[in-house]
């Protein structure tokens, strides 16, 4: 029952915590993500960073790292990142000869469903879909316990479903991806917009960062929105919307019991949950004359992905030791 340490690496914040066996958080730290334009090993030297920070403390056995990518079949590379530099990326192995632990690597938004089931909102869901919203949209399918990866390992990959043909360019190569209309991303690239413009509905998020444009996050926004701010309530209500867009199609394509929504943009809460409900209701197919899954928010809130990769390294530990 030793503690392991999960990481989450998400586009923007990179958070690394000691979990214990149920799913206890005994010490979290948090740091920006390096930038898109750094190398790889620049990310590796902040995760080495991180756990030997929390290994001054804590006596630790395994790390678990969901990270916002990716991951092949084997687990072992990130085969592509839209919003990190990871290309083809032997993640596992570099991690591992530098912390001298066993390491898992795994989907940053599978992590995360993988904690909702374990600890949070999907305890005792047997079909769940797991929806983070962040920088970008993550996803996951988990099934009997399992999460489907497909054949190549990166089943779940629906923000970077075409929503709006010729829409928003998004990192990943493509236009008018769902996460381009349902993430912290697109939250704050239409706040900034409205600012840019000057509209007389930015007034007070204007006022709030003294014109600092850049200055606009999507914690911001939501702060705003909880006071009343009618801009900040109306675009969350838009992410929300298109949120409930998405869910009716996945309603469609996979008829899960359940889903849950975490990620950073959850902490809106129903004025996120709220709008999304509408719209999934209004979009489903067959309404009326099906079963309607649950859409919750995650449980363990943006810390879903660091309890859920810890979780997972505790497994891999446990065959390691039994190995040796
Ligand atoms: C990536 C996913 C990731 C998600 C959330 C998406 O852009 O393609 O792999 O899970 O962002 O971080
Ligand atoms: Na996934
Ligand atoms: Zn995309």
């Amino acid at each position: 029952r030793v503690p392991t340490v999960g990481i989450d690496i998400g586009g923007t914040k990179v958070m690394a915590g000691v979990v214990d066996a149920d799913g206890t958080i005994l010490e979290k730290l948090r740091t920006e993500t390096p930038d898109k334009s750094k190398s790889p090993k620049v990310v590796e030297d902040t995760i080495t960073e991180l756990v030997l920070d929390l290994s001054d403390r804590h006596d630790v056995h395994a790390v678990g790292i969901g990270a916002a990518g990716w991951v092949d079949a084997d687990r072992s590379r990130i085969l592509f990142a839209p919003h990190l530099s990871w290309r083809d990326e032997p993640l596992r192995e570099a991690l591992q000869a530098r912390l001298a632990v066993p390491v898992l690597i795994d989907n940053d938004a599978n992590a995360a469903a993988w904690g909702e089931w374990r600890f949070g909102a999907g305890r005792g869901e047997d079909h769940l879909v797991m929806i983070t919203l962040g920088t970008g949209i993550g996803g996951a399918i988990l099934e009997d316990g399992k999460v489907k990866r497909g054949k190549y390992g990166v089943a779940g990959e629906f923000g970077h479903m075409q929503v709006v043909p010729g829409g928003h360019r998004c990192p990943c190569g493509n236009r008018g991806c769902w996460e381009q209309y349902s993430s912290g991303n697109a939250l704050v690239r239409e706040a900034r917009e409205l600012a840019a413009a000057d509209s007389p509905v930015a007034h007070t998020i204007n006022a709030r960062v003294g014109g600092q444009i850049g200055d606009i996050t999507g914690p911001l926004i939501t702060e705003l929105a909880r006071e009343g701010d009618a801009m900040c309530v109306e675009l969350l209500q838009d992410i929300g919307q298109w949120l409930g867009v998405g869910i009716a199609n996945l309603a469609a394509a996979l008829d899960p019991s359940c889903f849950v929504v975490g990620g950073g943009v959850s902490a809106a809460d129903e004025l996120l949950i709220g709008p999304a409900t509408d719209a999934y209701k209004r979009h489903l197919t067959g309404r009326g004359y099906r079963p309607e899954a649950r859409i919750v928010r995650a449980q363990l809130g943006p810390e879903a992905g660091m309890v859920g990769a810890a979780d997972l390294a505790r497994l891999v530990a446990r065959r390691f030791r039994r190995a040796n």
